[in-house]
């Protein structure tokens, strides 16, 4: 066990008397296997939707029950999926692993939650989760935003008729950025688990971590846009290489 944890420890050649702290970063490629579609594939999500209609604020403001239909359908689907041995053993990673553990995803569905993680911080939103444009305030969802006739829902807490989905459209600040920067400057080891590399901020914590001394690694079906910035790359499904790199660090 201790030889899996030095490995990753910030000063190679130095006794390190702590478990190397962890930035786990996650994206669409962890619930591919699940069945939930990625964005970039072929025959993604954008493929299927213009980005400008559903995931962008002007794109709100011109058609909201196109939006929120999107989004609404994105919703329902998460009852026919369940979590992979990916989502799984990054559960088990942070019941037994004894270090820091901090798990970053992109990703607006609730499969990590459901795999057993207990602390996921979502970057991007969730899609179980509505924020009211009027008092500003979130509420658990997981019903539809746009009701039979057109009708709006009531935000559970100040009544108005003005919730839109809790995830983070391009051109919005992506959620909880100053403490994902702290603990990726703080981490001895990053990890990338099925995400393209495409879209920033996320696709820079690489080389965030990396200049801050973290030993890095990417788990991806191929090589990612941004794979040449990572010490270590393996690639396949992530449900195999996650459930081997988290045994790997337990030592079992
Ligand atoms: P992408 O669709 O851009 O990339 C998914 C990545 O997962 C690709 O690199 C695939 O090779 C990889 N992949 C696919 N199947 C896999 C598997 N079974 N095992 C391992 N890897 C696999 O999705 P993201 O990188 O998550 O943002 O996209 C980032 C952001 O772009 C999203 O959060 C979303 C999107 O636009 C917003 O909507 C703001």
């Amino acid at each position: 066990m201790a030889c899996q944890l030095e490995q990753y420890g910030k000063h190679s050649g130095h006794m390190t008397n702590h478990s190397p702290s962890i930035v786990i970063l996650t994206g669409a490629g962890i619930s591919a296997e699940s069945g939930i579609d990625t964005f970039r594939s072929a025959g993604g999500l954008w493929e299927q939707h213009k980005v400008e209609d559903v995931a962008k604020p002007e794109g709100f403001a011109r058609d909201p029950e196109l939006v929120l239909g999107f989004y609404d359908a994105r919703r329902a689907a998460l009852a026919g999926v369940e979590p992979n041995a990916a989502h799984h053993a990054l559960a088990r990673l942070a019941a037994e692993y004894s270090g820091e553990l901090l798990l970053v995803t992109q990703n607006v569905d609730d499969l990590h939650e459901r795999g057993g993680s207990p602390q996921v911080l979502h970057m991007h939103g969730e899609l179980k989760s509505a924020l009211c444009q009027s008092c500003e305030m979130r509420s658990a969802w997981d019903a539809p935003m746009l009701e039979a006739g057109g009708r709006r829902p009531k935000c559970p807490i100040c009544a108005a008729p003005s919730l839109r989905p809790d995830v983070v459209w391009f051109g919005e600040m992506p959620y909880q950025m100053e403490r994902i920067y702290a603990a990726l400057s703080a981490c001895d080891l990053f990890v990338s688990i099925g995400t393209s590399g495409a879209v920033y901020p996320a696709a820079g914590f690489v080389q965030e971590a990396r200049g801050a001394g973290a030993a890095t690694l990417e788990l991806n079906l191929e090589p990612s846009e941004g794979s040449h910035h990572f010490a270590e790359a393996r690639h396949g499904p992530a449900s195999q290489l996650v459930p081997q790199w988290v045994g790997e660090m337990l030592g079992a």
